[in-house]
């Protein structure tokens, strides 16, 4: 039973990919995928690309290509949530295209064809991650938040995630976001842009999706300091810890 663990970028995979043993790299499709051993487990290791487009075909190649028999998604993302900080760590339960509008044919945010507009994560491999992240997240700071400010305890959320193709960089973008999702009864946690498009590949093949993901910024005015400063420092430490008791408890 493979895993498969999609990252977004280089500095969120890195510390997984040098752990990773007997590792094999396969080149197909436009995008690197390393086969290989991580704490006793058979994975795959793959970079989804930045947007739904890319996440997708990549999650459709693991499939397809390499018979993956689960998909865990880790990344950073920008917290929407009023008590969701820079250094928490929110674990999907389900997922929202924030950018999907087919009104007045549909309602809005509905995926047509799919009766619906949140995707549910696997209710086991979400729950095997959350324990994962609260059991292991709490070491990780340490060094950083000096530097980064992190909270001392980083809390571990759980609830919905919303994709879409926009790096949301603004307070009053985000504000409208959180609000108007409320207002129709989505209350999110925090955004990012690759997740709900896995949720949706994973859902049409049968697929298990979890995903966890750690906040780098708040998705307001500050959010293009904040993101690349957190993805070069912090980012991958989480991941590493994380998907280690992850992998550990599976
Ligand atoms: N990923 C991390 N931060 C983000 C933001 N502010 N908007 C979209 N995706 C993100």
């Amino acid at each position: 039973m493979t895993t498969a663990i999609l990252s977004a970028l280089p500095e969120e995979q890195s510390g997984l990919l040098h752990a990773l043993q007997q590792g094999q790299r396969h080149a197909h499709g436009g995008r690197v995928f390393w086969q290989g051993r991580l704490h006793g487990q058979p994975v795959v290791l793959a970079l989804s690309g930045i947007g739904k487009v890319a996440a997708a075909t990549t999650a459709t190649a693991l499939i397809e290509r390499f018979g993956v028999a689960r998909m865990v998604f880790t990344g950073v993302a920008g917290g929407l949530g009023a008590d969701v900080q820079v250094g928490d760590v929110v674990v999907a339960r389900d997922y929202l295209q924030h950018d999907m509008d087919a009104s007045p044919l549909f309602a809005r945010w509905e995926l047509p064809g799919y009766g619906r507009a949140r995707l549910a994560c696997d209710e086991s491999l979400t729950a095997l991650l959350f324990v994962a992240a609260s059991a292991d997240v709490l070491g990780v700071t340490v060094d950083f938040d000096s530097v980064l400010r992190l909270p001392p305890q980083p809390r571990v959320h759980q609830g919905l995630l919303v994709s879409g193709d926009r790096f949301v960089a603004t307070a009053q973008e985000s504000e409208a976001l959180r609000r108007s999702l409320q207002a129709a009864g989505h209350e999110v946690l925090a955004v990012e842009m690759e997740g709900a498009a896995v949720a949706q590949v994973c859902q049409d093949y049968g697929v298990p999706f979890a995903a966890m993901r750690t906040i780098s910024d708040r998705a307001d005015d500050s959010a293009h300091v904040d993101f690349p400063r957190f993805v070069q420092q912090v980012a991958s430490r989480y991941a590493d810890q994380v998907l280690g008791g992850f992998l550990r408890r599976l």
